[in-house]
């Protein structure tokens, strides 16, 4: 036995010198020749910690053994640099002291709770988003977490799926642009850093386009819509430097992504050159089992590392199954070193061999929390994720000065609720959220009075409290009221089959209008929602989403002035569950139905019109904006050459504020078809009232490409539209044509 650890420590003292000047890649391969085939297969293990579970949990209560054997490759859910520590110390117990990687949910903030990732997607503002990911990496890194599992980079057309409060909306460009943001703002510039943390792009792929809206559902469709549609955004974060990936509890065209070698193998390592690990979804490679495509929990283990699975994340299969499958020669060795291979890479990026404990620092732990800088960050991206949906009359903003408000509806005092699904309860919550009542009463004057009622419940049928909230509406000289879901309606398992706002708020809401006093109608929700007659009926409507932990002070900053809201939709708004789904990047059929009253055998319906509630790109401002001058440098353009678009925008208005400029091209004739617009670039601008601005976009050939029926990424000749505009309806129109491919 001596003798073996003598030899052992010599060899570690040989790979401690060799380390200098070896590659990371040649340190991983030492390590790897160094480890058994039980060593091997626990770095591809993973399990949660009892902190907060995000899926089933299986009991098993001798993790801590299986650590300390080094038959845990890392955990998740478990947090705090004195905890992380602790449980590292463990693996620094198992013969070759490899250190386990702790990772975490850290979707939209982790002390500090940023808005929902749907809601920072209606700021379309990147240099923001990225910000907003620093920062969460920031305060998570500091509590000893390596790797979020973020950024959710699934496009979403159906807002009945819960999970569409995590990713970035409808739209591949958008997506794309937002995935980027959010894989630099997490890892930073290089890995390593404790001020960052590994990314995980997810969920790989097409979980947005499960059928019926209903999470965890099947997932069937051409290839044409899965390259060009639901991967660029995952293309985006894999060129972007994401360190892994996480696959998906779908199956996609009957083969479940866990065991889709077509997804991980092909697309992902081959095609994209990926150099990180993929990490399955909680349990998804075991759950092989339940879709029918693996008999057992040997069979799916064998799928999944075979189709380039290389963590199995609570489901047990690898370290259950993987020695016997390697030792029956039906898994050759070899694809468990590359995947052993890939993980290790990462801890060796990140340091942890240096040093294990280097995200365990309690005292810069202890300095993240409360930090008055992320705070004011997470109230600028709230300000900014807010989009003005309606404001008759400009009701809005409000004066300070305001003589009585009352402040009605089961959100205007909810805690909680504001951090909405993938957020952090910690203790001293109640204290530290601003909800809406306590920021609009520090935003008025002293001479304001504030009266409030709740009104009713969010899901409840009772109207019993009606009649308080109408005195309250009599006795104002406005109404305040905040309806919308409860943080937990959407995310993971959320979906809903009914979006309509929920219980009776819709008839508080009409109860309260018809007092005849003006109504602002405040909608918190993780997704799109229908609300009809509140649309047509109320005068002024302000999406909320949800905000996180400042929500209150930056929704009273966009009620009385303080900041001119600037979001724009992410997402398509349908008038009913019907229309879905329902998405601006639609193709024009053989009979397009024109406007909303469509003549007989046009595609439409008897009873609605096409187009959504609220369009994808939509977003008020209290000022007004203006397009005009579209220009193209050129009206033919060769196959290379790039087209400068420029348009003059102006504000005018009575507000300076910030217009978000979105550009559109139609290809008129292609094969296959392709959509009647496609967002291909956006721009910001800040105008004073009054000013106006030139600004220009430049398109390329890259910009007029798309998967064709072979799947080349190619562009075609023929004529193609420009559109540029504040949404995605209210345009101004060009065109050019393109001479040759
Ligand atoms: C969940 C989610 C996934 C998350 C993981 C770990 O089931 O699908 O997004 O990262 O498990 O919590």
């Amino acid at each position: 036995m001596k003798a073996t650890y003598l030899g052992f420590l010599a060899s570690l003292v040989f790979l401690n010198a060799q380390a200098q000047h070896k590659t990371i890649g040649q340190r991983a391969d030492s390590i790897i020749h160094l480890m058994t085939l039980e060593e091997k297969i626990g770095q591809m293990n993973q399990y949660t910690g009892d902190w907060q579970a995000t899926g089933p949990i299986t009991p098993d209560g001798d993790k801590q053994n299986q650590i300390r054997k080094g038959m845990l490759g890392s955990m998740l859910n478990v947090t705090g640099a004195a905890h992380t520590r602790e449980i590292q110390e463990m693996a620094m117990q198992s013969r070759l002291k490899i250190p386990l990687l702790f990772g975490l949910d850290v979707i939209h903030g982790y002390r500090t709770t940023f808005p929902i990732p749907l809601a920072e997607a209606a700021s379309w503002d990147t240099a923001a988003i990225r910000l907003s990911a620093h920062i969460a990496a920031k305060e998570a890194a500091a509590a000893g977490i390596h790797w979020t599992f973020a950024p959710m980079v699934d496009i979403a057309r159906d807002p009945r799926w819960g999970r569409v409060m995590e990713g970035a909306g409808e739209d591949p460009f958008l997506g794309s642009q937002i995935a980027i943001a959010r894989v630099t703002g997490f890892q930073g510039t290089r890995l390593g850093s404790t001020d960052a943390v590994m990314a995980c792009a997810k969920h790989f792929a097409a979980y947005g386009a499960a059928i019926g809206g209903r999470d965890y559902n099947a997932v069937d469709m051409s290839d044409q819509t899965l390259w060009n549609v639901y991967l660029p955004p995952f293309k985006a974060a894999a060129e972007a430097g994401a360190a892994t990936f996480m696959n998906s509890f779908n199956s996609l065209n009957g083969i479940p992504a866990s065991g889709n070698a077509y997804l991980q193998r092909t697309i992902l390592k081959g095609d994209w050159k990926f150099q990180g690990f993929v990490v399955s979804d909680w349990g998804s490679i075991s759950e092989m089992v339940n879709h029918g495509y693996a008999k057992d929990n040997t069979q799916a283990a064998e799928e999944a590392v075979t189709a380039g699975s290389d963590m199995d994340m609570e489901g047990r299969a690898y370290i259950g199954c993987l020695a016997e499958l390697v030792r029956s020669g039906k898994v050759k060795e070899s694809i468990i070193d590359e995947a052993v291979k890939r993980i290790l890479v990462k801890k060796l990026e990140l340091g942890l061999f240096e040093n294990p404990y280097k995200f365990c620092d309690s005292a810069k732990e202890q300095s993240q929390w409360n930090d008055a800088a992320n705070l004011q960050v997470a109230k600028m991206m709230a300000e900014r994720s807010i989009v003005l949906l309606k404001n008759q009359q400009g009701l809005l903003p409000l004066s300070k000065q305001t003589k009585t408000i009352a402040l009605i509806g089961p959100l205007m005092k909810s805690v909680r609720d504001n951090l909405g699904f993938w957020s952090f309860a910690w203790p001293d919550d109640t204290t530290r959220i601003i909800t809406q009542y306590d920021g609009i009463q520090k935003k008025v004057g002293a001479g304001t009075h504030l009266l409030y009622a709740q009104g009713c419940g969010i899901k409840d049928t009772s109207t019993a409290g009606f009649s308080e909230a109408i005195q309250a509406a009599a006795q104002a000289d406005v109404v305040i009221v905040s309806v919308g879901e409860a943080g937990n309606m959407s995310g993971e398992a959320k979906s809903r089959s009914n979006i309509h706002l929920p219980g009776v708020q819709e008839e508080l809401i009409k109860a309260l209008c018809a007092t005849g006093k003006p109504v602002v109608v405040l909608i918190n929700a993780g997704r799109p929602l229908v609300f009809n007659w509140t649309a047509d009926h109320a005068p002024a409507i302000v999406y909320t989403w949800f905000l996180g932990t400042e929500a209150g002070d930056a929704i009273a900053d966009v009620l009385f002035g303080d900041y001119n809201p600037s979001g724009k939709l992410p997402i398509s708004f349908p008038r009913s569950e019907g229309q879905i789904p329902i998405y601006y990047n639609h193709f024009n059929t053989g009979r397009p139905a024109h406007g909303d009253a469509p003549a007989p055998y046009t595609s439409g319906y008897l009873d609605l019109p096409n187009s959504p509630q609220y369009a994808f790109g939509y977003g008020l401002s209290y000022t007004n904006f203006s397009y005009s001058g579209l220009k193209l440098d050129k009206n033919q353009v060769h196959s290379g050459q790039d087209i400068q678009v420029t348009v003059q925008v102006s504000n005018t208005g009575n507000y300076d504020g910030e217009e978000t400029a979105q550009l559109y091209i139609r290809d008129i004739v292609s094969q296959p078809v392709r959509p009647v617009k496609e967002l291909k670039a956006f721009q910001k601008v800040w105008l004073k009232k009054g000013e106006t601005k030139t600004i220009t976009f430049t398109l390329t050939s890259k910009d007029l490409s798309f998967y064709d029926n072979d799947l080349h990424f190619s562009f075609q000749p023929g004529d193609f539209k420009v559109f540029v505009g504040g949404n995605s309806q209210d345009v101004k129109e060009a065109g050019f044509t393109l001479l040759d491919q």
